[in-house]
This record gives structure tokens, sequence and C-alpha cells, in this order.
């Protein structure tokens, strides 16, 4: 009785990809005493050989399913006496959304209302919608977006996860579920789907492959390291104010030209293969986020300097092709 009034059941949802599996690592590094509940669907970009250094036991069990599926959901909030949600699961590649709009629907909006429905349901103690910066739509030069800012979403799928943030937040006025958002910028790291740019580029130039860069190159993205999103994530996890968003930033502005261009520096790509290639529809120009709010109310710093982190992930995948090698024939297009 005594352990479980201390015990944090944290059920983390899509754990198996990108995001979710560098912050099941972190989690499981220095809270042993809490039990980690992993739950996925395996879809293309959920990858168990993310955590194939993590067993299972009692503080951490590996669940596949679908977040939509509310009796799956419900067993096993009730049988792991799960007291938090930190969701990832979603559809996560704008292109994907640009082709066929229903799976995002069906898991970043449907999927999101059945978590949502069943922490309210259990009087969960706190739930975490993990949200992007794309939710706020392109930012006008010289500008930040802070958390008050109105959404204006462009694409399919920055559309599925504004629509979530606004449920999770009418669950919060409505029914009092204590409900927090982040909403971060682009994250770059290890374990990420080789369809996104740091890896899609980094894998394409080690093959001798063509680079391909949308339009002119010339959008700029705020980049993170996704060690510091995680600490954020956990930041608010165990202090996030219910009912508040906060935006989580990199302050690192890029083209995604010159992101390229890191890259073919460091891997001294003797011939460089970038090609322009048309752009994707409704591409927005910059993400800027003000990131303040989490840094007073929290405490948050990131502890990565971009140059470092950036470097270190590109190592990273030079010396592990057999973490992505596999996965090549999952991308599209390539
Ligand atoms: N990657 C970024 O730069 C970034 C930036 C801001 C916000 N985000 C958000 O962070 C979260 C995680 O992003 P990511 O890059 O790790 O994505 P990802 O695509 O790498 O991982 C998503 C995971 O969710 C799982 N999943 C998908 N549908 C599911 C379903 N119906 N039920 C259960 N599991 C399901 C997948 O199997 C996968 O493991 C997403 O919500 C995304 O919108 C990502």
């Amino acid at each position: 009785m005594h352990e479980e009034v201390l015990l944090l059941n944290i059920l983390v949802t899509g754990g198996a990809g990108f995001i979710g599996s560098n912050f099941i690592h972190l989690l499981l590094g220095h809270r042993q005493s809490d039990r980690l509940i992993n739950f996925d669907a395996l879809t293309y970009a959920g990858n168990l050989d993310n955590l194939d250094d993590i067993h299972e036991g009692a503080t951490y069990r590996f669940i596949k399913g679908d977040i939509a599926d509310k009796e799956t959901i419900k067993k096993v909030v009730s049988n792991y006496q799960i007291n938090v949600i930190v969701n990832f699961a979603a559809q996560s590649h704008v292109d994907r959304s640009i082709i066929d709009t229903t799976p995002f629907v069906h898991t970043n909006i449907e999927g999101v209302n059945t978590l949502l429905e069943v922490a309210r349901e259990y009087h969960l103690a706190k739930f975490v919608q993990v949200s992007t910066d794309e939710v706020y739509g392109s930012t006008p030069a010289q500008t930040r977006f802070d958390e008050q800012t109105p959404l204006n979403p462009s694409s399919p799928y920055a559309a599925t996860k504004a629509s979530a943030d606004l449920l999770a937040l009418s669950y919060f006025k409505t029914f009092g579920t204590p409900v927090c958002i982040t909403r971060s910028a682009n994250n770059y790291g290890r374990y990420q789907f080789p369809e996104k740019l740091v890896p899609l580029m980094v894998t394409a130039a080690l093959r001798g492959k063509k680079l391909p860069i949308y339009g002119n190159g010339q959008n700029k993205r705020d980049w993170l390291n996704v060690q510091d999103n995680c600490r954020a994530i956990e930041m608010v996890m165990s202090n996030g104010k219910p009912g508040q968003i906060y935006n989580i930033a990199g302050r690192q502005h890029k083209t995604n030209l010159q992101i390229v261009k890191i890259i073919e520096k460091q891997l001294a790509v003797i011939h460089p293969q970038v090609t322009f290639v048309k752009d994707r529809p409704a591409n927005d120009q910059l993400y800027a986020i003000d990131d303040s709010k989490i840094r007073h109310e929290l405490g948050w710093r990131p502890e990565f300097s971009f140059e470092i982190g950036m470097g270190d992930v590109i190592d990273w995948y030079v010396i592990h092709p057999e973490r992505w090698q596999p996965l090549l024939k999952k991308v599209k297009n390539r």
C-alpha cells in the first residue's frame, strides 16, 4: 500500500518510435522505482530494436496495441494501476499526411481522444500530450510564437496535432482532467526513422545517393536535441501545471540547406549530391517558438550545444549502419 502511493506507473504510448524510445532510455536510466509500460502499435515507424538494451521485468514492460482501442487501453491502465500517461504515439510524417490523411485522423485525433477518455474515467494524475510547434503554422520573420498564439496549422499532420491539443485542453476545462501539452521544435537524435531530414540525408550521403531538398532549401526549422526535449517532457510530467502548454525550443534556426551542408561537411563528401526537388505543398517557411515559459516556470535549459549534439548524432548514424539499413525498405521514394 505504501509502495502504491509513492510509485509512478507511467504509460508511455508510442515508446518504440524516435522520441518515445529516447524518453524511455532517459526514464529507466534514473527512475528505477517507477514502473513503465510501453504501449505501441509498431507501425512502420515503431522499432523495438531502439530499446534492445532494455529488458522486460518489474520496472518495464512492452505491450503491442493501438491507442484508439479503448478496451485494451482500459485493461492496461487498470491492470498496471497506471497513474500517468505520456503520449508520443502518432503518425508523424508530414509527407505521408499529404498522401493519405486517414491514419493521421485515426491515431492523432481518435487515438488521443480514446486516451483522454480513459484518463478521465480512471482519474489519472497526469496526462502529457506531446505536440509540435507545427500547430502554430509558419512564423513571420522576427517573430516568436508563445503558448497563447492561435493555432494555424498548414499540413494535415499539423491539423490533426492541433485538433488533439484542443481536445486535450477541452478535457481539462470540462472535466478537470490534468492535461499538459508540450510543443517542441524539430528534434534530432539517435533512433529516428530514416525518412526524416537528418537520418534521410546522412544515410543517403553514406550510400553516395542524391540529397533531395524541397524547393530552394531555404525553409527554416528550429533544431532541438531529442535528449533535451525528453528532459523537458519529464519536467512537464513531474511538475507541469494541469491545463498548461509548454513550448520547447532549440533556439537553433537553420535552413534545410544548411543542415545538409553540415552533414556533407562532416562526412567529407567530395562530390556534393544536393538536388532541389518540387516543394511540398503548403510547406511552412519558418517555425519559431518562444520557450520562456518552460525556462522560467520549470527551470528547463537545453544541455546540448547544436554543434556538439548534431555532430554526435551524425557520427552515430555513421557508426551504426545496422540501426538504419534494415529500415530503408520501409522508406517511401528512396
Ligand atoms: N520528431 C520531431 O521532430 C517532433 C517534433 C515535435 C513533436 N513531435 C511529436 O512527438 C511525438 C513522437 O514523434 P516521433 O518523431 O517519435 O514519431 P515516430 O513516428 O518516430 O514514432 C511514433 C510511434 O507511435 C507509434 N504509433 C503510431 N500509431 C499508433 C497507434 N495508433 N497506437 C499506438 N502506437 C502508435 C509508432 O509505432 C511509433 O513507434 C509525435 O506525437 C510527434 O507529433 C515530433
